[in-house]
C-alpha cells in the first residue's frame, strides 16, 4: 500500500492552421507532437497534498494563480471518488515549454487526471477525460475551443470543429515541419479576448478575418490531400499574415517568420494562441530544414524541433 502510484502522460499538439478562426465555429487542422511531453506521477505520501512542477514545488494548496485551473481539476476528481485530499505527492516532468501555443496547459490537466484515475485504479473513458480537462482548460483560457484537448487525447491528426465529433485526417507529405520556440511565454488568454473585443468593436473586418482563415484551412484541407506542399506553404503564409491583422502577433514572432521565409522556407506562420510561443515553418528536404533550423537559432529562436511530415502518427 505504501509504494502506490499513479502515471499518467499527455504529448504536445501544433495547430497547422486555424487558431482563433476555431473559437468561432471555422475549422482547424491540428497535428501530435510527441517530441515533447508530460508525465505526472502520483505517489503515496502521508500528509498534505505536494506539487513538483515547472511553476511550483511545495504544497499543492499554495499553488501559484496560474495553476489554479490544475489544482481546481486534482480536488473535484478526488471529491468526485469520495476520497480525501490528503495522503498523496505529485510530480510533473514535462518537455513542452510551458505557455508557448504547443499545448502544455491541456497536456498537464490530460496527465494528472489520468495519473489520478490510475493511482485511484478507476476506469477512465476519452469523453470523461474531454470534460475534466475542460474543466481546467475554461479556467486558464475561458472559451477553449477544446482543440488542444482533443488532439491530445486522441494523438492523431484532426480536422476539428468545435462541438463537433473529432474527424481524424490521415496525411504523409513529403515534407519536414519545423517549431522554433520564440523563447517568450504565449499570452492565449489575452490574445483570444482581443480577437473577441476587435470582433465586437469592428465586426465587419474581424469576422472577415475569422472567416478568411477558416477558408485557408479547408484549402490547407486539400493542398495535403493532393500533397501539394507548395500550396500548404503559402496558405500558411497567408494564415500568418490573417493572424497578424487580428492582432495576434508580436514582433518576435514576425521576425522568425520573415528569417524562415527568407530562407527558402515553403511557409511559415505562427501557432498557437500567439503573442509569444512558437512559429512553424515548411520545409521541402532535411537538409532545408536543418539549414532554417540554424538560421532561426541565430536569429533569436531559443529551440527548434523538427517534424518529418511522413510519419506523423495518423488514426489507424
Ligand atoms: O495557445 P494554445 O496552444 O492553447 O492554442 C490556442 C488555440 C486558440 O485557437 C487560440 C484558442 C482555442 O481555444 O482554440
Amino acid at each position: 500500500m505504501d509504494n502506490k502510484i499513479g502515471v499518467g502522460t499527455g504529448i504536445g499538439k501544433i495547430i497547422l492552421i486555424g487558431e482563433h478562426a476555431v473559437v468561432y465555429g471555422q475549422p482547424a487542422l491540428a497535428i501530435p507532437f510527441p517530441a515533447t511531453k508530460i508525465k505526472t506521477t502520483i505517489r503515496r505520501k502521508k500528509g498534505s497534498i505536494t506539487l513538483n512542477c515547472f511553476f511550483h514545488q511545495g504544497l499543492l494548496s499554495n499553488s501559484p494563480k496560474k495553476l489554479v485551473g490544475l489544482v481546481s481539476v486534482i480536488e473535484q476528481i478526488v471529491h468526485s471518488f469520495n476520497e480525501r485530499l490528503e495522503d498523496f505527492s505529485i510530480d510533473i516532468e514535462s518537455s513542452i515549454p510551458p505557455e508557448r501555443g504547443i499545448g502544455s496547459s491541456a497536456a498537464v490537466a490530460i496527465a494528472t487526471i489520468r495519473a489520478l484515475y490510475d493511482y485511484y485504479n478507476r476506469p477512465l473513458t476519452d469523453d470523461e477525460l474531454f470534460k475534466w480537462a475542460n474543466v481546467s482548460e475554461q479556467i486558464v483560457h475561458g472559451n477553449p475551443s477544446g482543440i488542444d484537448m482533443s488532439i491530445i487525447i486522441g494523438e492523431t491528426p484532426l480536422y476539428y470543429i468545435k462541438g463537433k465529433a473529432f474527424v481524424p485526417f490521415t496525411f504523409k507529405l513529403d515534407a519536414y515541419l519545423i517549431v522554433a520556440d520564440t523563447g517568450e511565454l504565449g499570452q492565449t488568454q489575452a490574445a483570444v479576448s482581443s480577437v473577441r473585443k476587435l470582433i465586437e468593436s469592428n465586426p465587419e473586418e474581424g469576422k472577415s478575418l475569422i472567416k478568411q482563415l477558416g477558408v485557408l484551412t479547408n484549402r490547407v484541407k486539400v493542398s495535403i490531400e493532393k500533397k501539394d506542399v507548395v500550396k500548404l506553404g503559402q496558405s500558411m503564409t497567408k494564415a500568418h499574415s490573417l493572424l497578424k491583422k487580428l492582432g495576434v502577433s508580436n514582433s518576435s514572432l514576425d521576425r522568425l517568420v520573415s528569417v524562415a521565409l527568407d530562407n527558402e522556407a515553403l511557409g511559415a506562420k505562427l501557432t498557437g494562441g500567439g503573442r509569444g510561443g512558437c512559429i512553424i515553418a515548411l520545409a521541402s528536404t532535411i537538409q532545408q530544414a536543418d539549414f532554417i533550423c540554424d538560421k532561426l537559432l541565430s536569429n533569436g529562436a531559443k529551440n527548434t524541433w523538427i517534424l518529418d511530415m511522413e510519419l506523423i502518427r495518423n488514426g489507424q
